[in-house]
C-alpha cells in the first residue's frame, strides 16, 4: 500500500469508474462481463475508503449520456443496479455506509425498481455516518445545473427570490445534495483524460488523477496509490506560493 499521510486524507474522493468495455473485450467477453466485474472493483474501493477514514465517496455509476448505448446494455446496467442495490444494500448498512443517489432519478427512462432501490438504500441507511457514498446515477453535471436555474427561475418568477441576489452560494443550494462537499479529488481509470459531465460545478478546484487501470483492475490499493499523488500536489486556490514555499491564504 502505497506510503500515506494520514492527516492529509481528501474529505471527499470522486471516481469515475470507467474501462469496463475494454477489460471485457481484451478477454473476448462481451461488454456487460465488464460491468459484472466493476462490482467487486468498487466494493474493495468502498472497504478501502472506510479504512482510510474518507468521509465521502462519489461513483460515476451511469451518466445521463449512457442511454445512447446499445439498448441490450443499457438494461443490462439498469438490472445490474437493481441487483446491487438489492444484493449489497445490507452489507454495506453493516458497514456504516450511508448510500445517497445524485442524477434525475425522475427521469422516465429511468425503471421503477431502480427509483424504488435507492429510496429503500436512503431510507436504510440514512443514520449511517461512517461514509457518505454518493452514488452518481442518471447523473450529468450540466443537467444538474440546468436544474438549480430553473428552480431559481422559478422561484424569483414567484417572488420568492431577489434575481439580484443570485449569487454562487443560491446555486450550490440548489445543487442534488447541497451538504456534499466538493471533491478534493477525483480520479478517472481507463487512461482517458477527460471528465465526462461529472461533478462539473462541484469540481472547480478538485485534484484530478488519472490512471490507466480499467476499473475492474482497480483497488484499494490503486485507491491508495491516487491519493498518494494527491498529497504531493500543491492546492493553491488561486493563491501565490511565496519565495519560502508557503502558500498566501
Ligand atoms: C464504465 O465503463 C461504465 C459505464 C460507463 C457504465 P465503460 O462501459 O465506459 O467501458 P469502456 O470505456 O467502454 O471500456
Ligand atoms: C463516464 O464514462 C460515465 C461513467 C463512468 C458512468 P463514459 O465511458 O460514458 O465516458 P466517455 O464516453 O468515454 O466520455
Ligand atoms: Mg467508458
Amino acid at each position: 500500500m502505497a506510503d500515506l499521510d494520514r492527516d492529509a486524507i481528501p474529505r471527499h474522493v470522486g471516481i469515475i469508474m470507467d474501462g469496463n468495455g475494454r477489460w471485457a473485450n481484451a478477454r473476448g467477453l462481451h461488454r456487460t462481463a465488464g460491468h459484472a466485474a466493476g462490482e467487486p472493483a468498487l466494493f474493495d474501493v468502498i472497504e478501502g475508503a472506510l479504512d482510510l477514514g474518507l468521509e465521502w465517496l462519489t461513483v460515476y455509476t451511469f451518466s445521463t449520456e449512457n442511454w445512447s448505448r446499445h439498448p441490450d446494455e443499457v438494461e443490462f446496467l439498469m438490472q445490474f443496479n437493481v441487483d446491487l442495490l438489492e444484493r449489497r444494500r445490507d452489507e454495506l448498512h453493516e458497514m456504516g455506509v450511508r448510500l445517497l443517489f445524485i442524477g434525475d432519478r425522475d427521469d422516465p427512462r429511468v425503471p421503477d425498481p431502480v427509483r424504488s432501490r435507492m429510496t429503500a438504500a436512503e431510507e436504510l441507511t440514512k443514520d449511517n455516518r461512517t461514509l457518505n457514498m454518493v452514488y452518481a446515477f442518471n447523473y450529468g453535471g450540466r443537467a444538474e445545473i440546468a436544474k438549480a436555474a430553473r428552480r431559481i427561475a422559478i422561484e424569483a418568477a414567484a417572488d420568492d427570490l431577489d434575481p439580484a441576489a443570485v449569487n454562487i452560494e443560491t446555486v450550490a443550494r440548489r445543487m442534488y445534495l447541497p451538504e456534499m462537499p466538493d471533491p478534493d479529488l477525483i480520479i478517472r481509470t481507463s487512461g482517458e483524460y477527460r471528465t465526462s459531465n461529472f461533478l462539473v460545478w462541484q469540481a472547480a478546484y478538485s485534484e484530478l488523477v488519472f490512471t490507466p487501470v480499467l476499473w475492474p483492475d482497480f483497488d484499494r490499493d490503486e485507491l491508495a496509490r491516487c491519493i498518494a499523488e494527491y498529497q504531493g500536489r500543491d492546492r493553491r486556490y488561486g493563491g501565490a506560493v511565496d519565495s519560502l514555499g508557503e502558500v498566501d491564504q
